[in-house]
């Protein structure tokens, strides 16, 4: 037998020994450190059974991997990445995985009715199948809505259906799966109905969509569609290559017209944290700008040497959702934390939010990213999450059809597949209320002209409608 094929033979018999024994190990594992409050059996006891289908803190591998090394807290369940190794671990929690009788990746039943505090919702499926990684929607009237699929296509709900034929003629994106570039939101001009313009953030690279490693930043246009075609597009922010960069992660990508007619939009901190208080560069920022692009005279940094004039604030790890409140006129947003420190904001002009010189979360790893989470000149969270539910849409509610509702802040999570009601007084929040929990990830929310609240679900892909019965 040659080498090659003994050392390769070998090194799989090692592996096949090492899974089986890691199978065995998740078990021993378990029964020695977690059966005394999960129960033998996983069945539960003093603490919540692990066979389930709703995950409280999220139910994809590594979220699960994360809850156990590093604990869950303000509750019993400590980190046990001071006791267990990561191989540990990971035997550990693939043993819970595979005793599950509805695997955590199964597609989940979608209740039809959800009892609230003030309402039972009926829910309905519009869309179950087709979208793929729907990101943001807009109605362009009351039959009718845009929505954009991250892979980089704009499809159309025609009366609660999904129109076979994608936009044509849009953009190329630099969209990889395994990334998290691609498509964001769309939003429509405040005077659509009389000039048509609808707006597309994505991210962009100069040249090979297909090459992960192009330079590429978050971008914003404008365009028409007429004929199922993307027309007379017109690039609204593009910064210039030297600026985009290669690997990003957080892209931001919500855009949101308040109701002065200017466009915010965000871009995430692209990986690179430390950009986020570098006034030159793009990443870490909410910006604002005219709706044919131009920058409003009063933005803050107009008249800062070397800053991106476009910058409305600065320190944002990730926005991913603006909304305006109906009375006072502020803008509300939810950014995408690091571990721990998901936050709610109120956009002021100029403000420096922190990240990453404060905040109340550690690195995904575990890594500290500081020790401080107040610093004079940065702004407080109105709240922050800990555990980080991966906050991403918010929307205030203004429909007749929610009267008990009004001026709540509706929040949608990834990770934690949630939607949060926040009571807000002067404010604060009072009061939060879970109204949906654990049937998918929540990507985007919207009130339909029907007064209706639409949601838009990744993983499974699918459009649902809440009303009160
Ligand atoms: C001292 C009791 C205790 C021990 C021991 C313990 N846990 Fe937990 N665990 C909890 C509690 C309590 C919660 C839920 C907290 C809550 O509901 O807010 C929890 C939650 C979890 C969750 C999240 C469940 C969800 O719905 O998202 C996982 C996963 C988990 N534990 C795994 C483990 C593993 C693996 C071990 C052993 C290494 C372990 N636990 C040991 C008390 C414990």
């Amino acid at each position: 037998m040659n080498r090659l094929r003994k050392t390769f033979l070998l090194t799989n018999i090692f592996f096949l020994f090492v899974l089986a024994a890691s199978g065995q190990e998740g078990a021993s594992i378990y029964q020695t450190y977690c059966a005394g409050c999960h129960g033998a059996q996983l069945q539960g006891g003093s603490a919540e059974t692990l066979i389930k289908t709703i995950w409280k803190y999220g139910r994809r591998g590594d979220a699960i991997f994360r809850n156990i090394k590093f604990g869950i807290p303000s509750t019993e369940m400590i980190g046990w990445g001071k006791v267990l190794n990561d191989v540990q671990i990971k035997a550990v929690s693939d043993f819970i995985i595979a005793s599950q009788t509805i695997p955590p990746d199964a597609r989940r039943t979608i209740p039809s009715t959800l009892k609230t505090k003030h309402y039972t919702l009926k829910v309905e499926q519009l869309i179950t199948a087709g979208l793929h990684t729907p990101w943001g929607m807009e109605f362009l009237d009351p039959d009718r809505a845009l929505i954009t699929e991250r892979s980089g296509a704009i499809r159309t709900m025609i009366n609660g259906k999904l129109n076979e034929g994608a936009v044509e003629g849009v953009p190329a994106t630099a969209y990889q799966p395994s990334t998290t570039g691609g498509y964001f939101d769309i939003a429509l001009d405040p005077k659509y109905k009389t000039n048509g313009w609808i707006y597309l953030a994505f991210s962009h690279t100069n040249g090979d969509h297909t090459n992960k490693n192009a330079p590429s930043m978050t971008k914003v246009i404008r365009g028409k569609i007429k004929n199922n075609q993307w027309v007379e597009q017109q690039t609204l922010f593009e910064v210039p290559d030297s600026l985009k960069v290669t690997g990003g992660n957080r892209w931001g990508g919500r855009l949101f017209f308040d109701k002065e007619g200017f466009l915010f939009f965000s871009i995430g901190d692209m990986a690179r944290a430390n950009d986020s208080q570098d006034l030159r560069k793009p990443s870490g920022k909410v910006f604002r700008i005219s709706s044919d692009g131009s920058i409003p005279k009063d933005n803050p940094f107009v008249r800062t040497l070397n800053a991106l004039p476009a910058i409305y604030s600065i320190g944002n790890r990730n926005v991913q959702g603006f909304a305006q409140h109906p009375e006072t006129g502020e803008i509300w947003m939810t950014e995408h934390g690091p571990m721990g420190g998901d936050e709610l904001n109120i956009l002021k002009k100029g403000t420096n939010y922190g990240w990453p010189v404060i905040t109340y979360g550690v690195d995904y790893s575990g890594e500290i990213v500081s020790n401080d989470t107040v610093k004079s000149g940065m702004a407080q969270p109105v709240i922050y999450w800990t555990p980080s539910i991966a906050v991403c849409p918010a929307e205030f509610v203004t429909s007749q059809q929610f009267s008990k509702w009004n001026n709540n802040l509706l929040v949608g999570a990834l990770a934690f597949e949630e939607i949060r009601r926040l009571v807000i007084t002067n404010n604060q929040v009072t009061e939060q209320e879970m109204i949906l929990k654990g049937v998918g990830r929540v990507r985007e929310l919207k009130t339909g002209p029907d007064g209706a609240i639409y949601v838009v679900l990744n993983e499974p892909d699918m459009i649902i409608r809440l009303t009160p019965q």
